[in-house]
């Protein structure tokens, strides 16, 4: 799967380009190659990737084939040593720091593999948090009545007994931790869903509600979805499944080819 990276070399016409962003894959990656600091065992190369508008797209691969890493880069919490990611159009890589972070927050809902809550804040605030930064998606959580639709998550998520909401997120279950980590991302209807391994501490039943709201609320948006799971079977729901070695070559050193 070799790529011509260059995509877009030829300008496009003007009636093309003035169309809206929504034309745009939702998620691009051309000639990408990372390396973590520091690591001279681990490269990853990523010569062509795409994520469809709407598309739900699940990854699967070996612990430590990078998987969390590729999804890093499309968040822009990672940026590449080389090549191009672009979100909705945008390329992650024209942005400072500060922006990225804004349009992470605007466009995208991630679940982390580790959560990343805020332990001190309570669950409703750290569902709320991404809305901060963005003043569009707050509008389309509601506006001032975003806690409700926080609440309406976390409810699908079961996690709707008397005073989770108002709990410190330290205080409560690993499987609590990840649902509460799944409202945050499901809020405000971002049109980007980035989920590492978001089943990984639920049991079966509660497993299962989870991808029912997960696979209802990207539908709602519109969403694409970008789901790492090592459960292969999980794939008869998404529209494809890729495996990590199809996406992108690992390769030890600094710098790969
Ligand atoms: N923050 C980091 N700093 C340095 N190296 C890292 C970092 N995160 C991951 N790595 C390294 O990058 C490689 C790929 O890790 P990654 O977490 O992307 O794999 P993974 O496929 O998500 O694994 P798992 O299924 O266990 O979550 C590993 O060798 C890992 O040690
Ligand atoms: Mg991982």
């Amino acid at each position: 799967m070799s790529l011509s990276l260059a995509r877009p070399a030829e300008p496009l016409p003007a009636a093309v380009a003035a169309e809206p962003a929504a034309a745009a894959p939702a998620v691009a990656v051309a000639g990408v190659r990372f390396a973590w600091p520091g690591r001279a065992s681990f490269a990853l190369a990523v010569d062509w990737f795409e994520v469809a508008p709407g598309e739900r797209l699940l990854l699967t691969g070996p612990s430590g084939s990078g998987k969390s890493t590729l999804l890093g880069l499309l968040c822009g919490v990672v940026v590449p040593d080389r090549g191009r990611v672009e979100v909705l159009g945008t390329d992650l890589a024209a942005l400072s720091g500060a922006a990225r972070d804004r349009f992470r927050a605007a466009h995208l809902g991630v679940i982390f593999q580790m959560f990343n809550l805020l332990p001190y804040l309570s669950v409703l605030d750290n569902v709320l948090l991404p809305l901060s930064f963005a003043p569009e998606r707050r509008a389309r959580a509601g506006g001032a009545a975003a806690a409700a639709e926080a609440r309406r998550l976390l409810a699908r998520l079961g996690l709707e007994a008397d005073g989770v909401a108002r709990q410190q997120a330290a205080r409560l279950s690993v499987g609590q931790q990840q649902r509460v980590a799944a409202a945050r991302a499901l809020v405000g209807a971002p049109a980007v869903v980035v989920a590492d391994e978001p089943t990984s501490a639920l049991d079966r039943d509660t497993q299962q509600a989870f991808l029912d709201l997960l696979f209802a609320e990207v539908a709602r948006a519109g969403a694409s979805l970008v789901m790492v799971s090592h459960d292969v079977a999980l794939g008869r729901r998404f529209d494809r499944t890729v495996a990590m070695g199809e996406a992108a070559r690992v390769t030890p050193g600094k710098s790969a080819p």
